[in-house]
């Protein structure tokens, strides 16, 4: 059976005080409609429809156009009359039609698997997914017959006391027969707040004598929808919870998993360790065996297998294997540290290779160099790479020795196996094999190259 997913997000989100739209509210660093969408995508294997509205061009350009195929519903009429905004875009494309909202973001793919399997099974007009819960949250309560048959959604607007009283509440995840469901659109009446709820159809196939089949959802936590920032902080935790112990399962350590944070694209090997205040952010890949944290920010980055990275910040950064980073180094974009590189405290990279077994230990600053391998970078060495005006490069060769406090004027080239003096403020090349010492440095001696 073929099956489309439209996911609303027209809604203005007025309870979250934002003048950001309530869909684009990060979760673990992507917007809330974001993780919707990826689910959406997930079970039904095609991008979804997604209905924006309040903040529509924003949203659009925020999610990207491969995210969705967009529709704009204006004005927002509710949320039955924004599934009728897909209606010329889906009606005949498929069977059935899964419908959820931007503001459920902790729905799982296999919680909608069951919903449409439960419906592919037992043909309803509607199958939908109720939940049990102390805290209604402002969910619509679900009304069920003598029979135990599910009679009517009811808004909290509308509902009686008694009503109120109930704690079976709509999830709001639905699947419907796609032939039932656009002409029963039309069929909503106008809600006393002036608005067409998709709930009512509820109450219109049950008053049609069709079935209408509800799943009790097995995991209240995924049905935390969102309508204030109390809401996003609770679906941020119980999401960073749900993401640490799928990578514990998968074999990663972490000490105090509550104070450690992996958004959702991030990958682990095995075997590492992570320790807490460890940020694992953005497109950032880790490798196997290494030991992360305890206070460490990773961005954009890829770790290779076997690093320890203590105490320090990572941007946009590279770092082959056995590298060690810390404490209080910063890597910047285009860092990239290659194997056995060793990059002590107070150290600042950006733009810069390093090569294999460089060690650079102390208060360094390298900016738009590339360094050879198994060069020392002594303590306080400093490139000077920017003129007030432009950006320039250093290169220093294999196994050069960078004595302490060297100020590198690029551009500027330290050859291979050269040595400055502690002190020396390089504003000529250094050739391979000689020592330059001074301000500004000189040449006094040639070096013997090894055998
Ligand atoms: C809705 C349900 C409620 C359910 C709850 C679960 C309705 C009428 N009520 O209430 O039964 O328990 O979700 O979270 O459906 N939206 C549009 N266009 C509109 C209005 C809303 O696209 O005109 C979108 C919003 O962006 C949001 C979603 O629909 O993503 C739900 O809207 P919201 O106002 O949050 O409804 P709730 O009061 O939470
Ligand atoms: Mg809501």
């Amino acid at each position: 059976m073929k099956i489309c997913a439209v996911v609303l997000a027209a809604g203005q989100g007025t309870r979250m005080r934002s003048n950001l739209p309530k869909v684009l509210h990060p979760l673990l660093g992507r917007p809330m409609a974001w993780h919707a969408l990826e689910t959406a995508r997930q079970v039904t294997g095609a991008q979804p429809v997604m209905i924006i509205g309040h903040g529509a061009e924003t949203v659009r350009q925020t999610l990207g156009e491969q995210a969705a195929r967009y529709v704009v519903q204006a004005p927002q009429l509710g949320t039955g009359h924004a599934v009728m905004q897909a209606e010329p875009l889906l009606r005949g494309a498929s069977d059935l039609v899964l419908v959820t909202y931007a503001d459920m973001p902790l729905v799982s793919a296999d919680t909608l698997q069951q919903l449409v399997a439960a419906h592919q099974k037992n043909p309803a007009a509607i199958t939908m997914f109720t939940v049990i819960a102390a805290d209604p949250r402002g969910f619509g309560r679900i009304v069920r017959g003598a029979d135990g048959q599910v009679q009517a959604i009811v808004e909290e607007a509308q509902a009686t006391p008694e009503q109120l009283a109930i704690r079976e509440l709509n999830a709001s995840a639905y699947c419907f027969s796609a032939d039932w469901l656009w002409p029963a659109l039309q069929r909503i009446p106008l809600s006393p707040k002036g608005e067409y709820y998709l709930t009512d159809l509820v109450g219109l196939a049950v008053a049609e004598g069709l079935p209408v089949q509800a799943l009790v959802a097995e995991d209240p936590a995924e049905m935390i929808g969102v309508n204030t920032r109390v809401h996003l902080a609770e679906a941020e935790a119980l999401l960073r919870r749900r993401i640490n112990q799928q990578w514990m399962l998968a074999g990663v350590s972490m000490i105090n998993p509550e104070a450690i944070y992996i958004e959702p694209e991030v990958t682990i090997g095995r075997d590492t360790v992570l320790w807490p205040g460890t940020y694992l952010r953005g497109n950032t890949t880790i490798g196997a065996e290494c030991e992360l944290g305890p206070n460490t920010i990773i961005r954009d980055s890829q770790v290779g297998d076997g690093c320890t990275i203590l105490g320090s910040v990572l941007e946009g950064a590279v770092l082959e294997e056995h590298v060690e980073v810390g404490p209080y180094a910063r890597l910047r974009k285009g860092a990239h540290l290659a194997s056995h590189v060793h990059m002590g405290n107070f150290g600042e990279v950006k733009n810069s290779y390093l090569g294999p077994g460089s060690k650079m230990g102390h208060f360094s600053y390298l900016g738009d160099a590339t360094i050879g391998p198994e060069v020392n970078i002594g303590a306080g060495t400093i490139t000077c790479n920017f003129d007030g005006k432009q950006k320039h490069p250093t290169e220093v060769g294999e196994g050069a020795f960078i004595g302490s406090d060297t100020m590198l004027v690029a551009p500027v080239k330290i050859g291979a196996g050269a040595r400055t003096g502690a002190g020396a403020v390089v504003t000529h090349d250094v050739p391979p094999y000689s020592l330059a010492v001074g301000v500004p440095a000189h040449i006094i001696r040639k070096l013997e190259p090894p055998e």
